[in-house]
């Protein structure tokens, strides 16, 4: 899926405040798509792995053991996680600490699956998702793994992104550099690895809601996912 150079800049329509949960597994896109699509219809925008990425990263700085699930859960109180919603430049910091850029690294990333399957971590995190949706006036596109069956079940419109296991370890390859980006086996293991671990969780498990309209990203460039995502929330928003 090719990345535009710059994101649309088309003056938002108006319309009600809507609530869109974009879910998926990781590399269909759903980061793009959802950004693009909140600047077009002029929405907030939350990007909920960040957030336990933020959470993971709190862990490891911290010194917690991440495969010690009770510790975990002890410590999933203790970090303060803002997000700053503007999809032109979201942010996210921990304890006032901007985490945008380690939260991307091979650690975190390692260990993510691990600290959001604790109960505790998602019931904090889920937490802090609903108040910003809640607080968004505008409405908000919220993307994630659980946001449509979960946390937002009552969301206007609900999309889950799918895309080969081909086509998505290529995208993350080309988000990566040098030896890691070369590496696309290493990658689509790694990425089918975290998939597996993340549908499997017993709590809240990265899964399609039953009203959730499906959108298969393999063939499609991200201006035509954009376009058809944006095309489905403008249909659910009556005008004021
Ligand atoms: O979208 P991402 O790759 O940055 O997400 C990082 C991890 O966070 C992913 O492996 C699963 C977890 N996650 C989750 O459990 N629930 C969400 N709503 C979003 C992400």
């Amino acid at each position: 899926m090719a990345v535009p150079e710059a994101v649309p800049t088309t003056v938002p329509p108006a319309g009600n405040p809507v609530i869109v949960a974009i879910d998926g597994p990781s590399g269909t896109g759903k980061s793009s798509t959802s950004k693009a699509v909140a600047v077009r219809l002029g929405l907030g925008y939350l990007d909920t792995g960040a957030q336990y990425r933020a959470m993971t990263w709190w862990m490891l700085e911290n010194g917690v053991d991440v495969a010690d699930q009770a510790a975990v859960a002890a410590a999933a109180s203790k970090p303060v996680i803002v997000s700053g919603t503007d999809p032109r430049a979201p942010t996210i910091t921990v304890d006032g600490t901007d985490v945008a850029a380690p939260i991307r690294g091979q650690a975190v990333t390692a260990a993510v699956s691990a600290v959001s399957a604790v109960p505790e971590v998602r019931t904090r995190v889920t937490g802090l998702q609903r108040t910003i949706a809640a607080g968004a006036g505008g409405g908000i596109v919220v993307e994630g793994r659980d946001i449509g069956t979960t946390v937002l079940p009552d969301a206007d419109v609900k999309i889950f992104l799918t895309a080969s296991a081909e086509a998505r370890a290529a995208r993350r390859s080309a988000e990566l550099t040098g030896a890691e980006a070369a590496d696309v086996a290493a990658t689509r293991a790694a990425l089918v690895r975290r998939d597996a671990a993340d549908s499997g969780r017993k709590t809240s498990p990265l899964a399609k809601a039953a009203d959730a309209i499906e959108v298969d990203t393999t063939e499609l460039t991200l201006d035509q996912v954009v376009e058809r995502v944006a095309e489905l929330v403008d249909g659910k928003r009556r005008p004021r």
